[in-house]
């Protein structure tokens, strides 16, 4: 007589939910939802759609703008998630963010600053950071923006008495003056804490803004710096330093001193 094995098992092909059935399977049960985002996460959301809808070209020509901007500049879903992992990580209660576009990246930052949390952003562009005043909501009342070129608003904030130092460092503007806000930040007295971190936007041409140039008779075409070099020299300065522990990760190198 033919024997006939009656298997059952994930392994012979049994239906997935006989085998593990959940709350959800049965008819009678919730549906499922995912979770509800949070105020500041519509905002975020909110912010990066109308960054990406509005027209910057139009914007620079109609002279609003100083500099061309790119709507790619916000800090994408990934960056905000790592933004905002290194300030819980760390800890900190004071950030400073050089180059702030809408402020995307500001709103991360401030969503999970805690209760004594400041954040001070440095922004060449009054557009630009009015365009992102619309969306911020209450938690930009723990961001203070400093307008024009960040190293004036840097130079400043250096010189004034009574700063206190700065935990975090985000530097996410024009590739050309990196590495003097990185110079900056590390030879002012007091301005970084023992155990702050730095960490610098490595992505070629993030920033940049297309420089108009007139060729050949084509008025129109624009070209645009990488920024590669300056992202090398700084790479190259960090690395050589014994003064420097880093780690490169998401576009970002994470600078902090070695002597801590
Ligand atoms: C890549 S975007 C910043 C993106 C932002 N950190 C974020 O996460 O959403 C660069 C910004 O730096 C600003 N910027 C460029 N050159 C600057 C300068 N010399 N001083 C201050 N801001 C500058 C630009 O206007 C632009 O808004």
């Amino acid at each position: 007589m033919a024997r006939t094995a009656r298997f059952t098992g994930l392994a012979s092909g049994a239906h997935a939910m006989q085998t593990f059935p959940n709350v959800y399977s049965v008819a009678a049960s919730p549906t499922w939802a995912p979770p509800e985002a949070s105020e500041d996460q519509k905002a975020m959301d909110e912010l990066r759609r109308a960054v990406l809808k509005e027209d910057w070209a139009m914007n620079f020509e109609e002279g609003l703008t100083k500099i061309q901007m790119r709507a790619e500049w916000s800090a994408s879903k990934d960056r905000s998630a790592l933004l905002q992992w290194l300030v819980k990580s760390r800890h900190a209660k004071r950030v400073l963010e050089i180059g702030s576009f809408c402020g995307v990246g500001s709103l991360a930052i401030a969503e999970v600053l805690g209760g004594e949390g400041e954040l001070i952003s440095l922004e060449l562009d009054p557009f630009v950071v009015n365009f992102g005043r619309r969306f911020g909501g209450p938690r930009l009342r723990r961001v203070q923006t400093m307008m024009g070129p960040a190293i004036d608003s840097l130079t400043r904030l250096c010189a004034a008495k009574g700063t206190r130092p700065f935990d975090l460092v985000i530097i996410d503007a024009d590739k050309e003056g990196m590495c003097d806000y990185f110079q900056m930040l590390w030879k002012t007295p007091g301005l970084l804490a023992p155990n702050a971190v730095v960490a610098v936007d490595m992505t070629p041409f993030k920033g940049q803004p297309p420089l108009r140039f007139v060729k050949f008779g084509f008025p129109y075409r624009c070209e645009t710096s990488s920024g590669e070099q300056q992202i090398r020299e700084l790479r190259s300065l960090v690395q050589q330093s014994a003064d420097f522990s880093s780690h490169e990760f998401g576009g970002l190198l994470m600078v902090e001193s070695s002597k801590h």
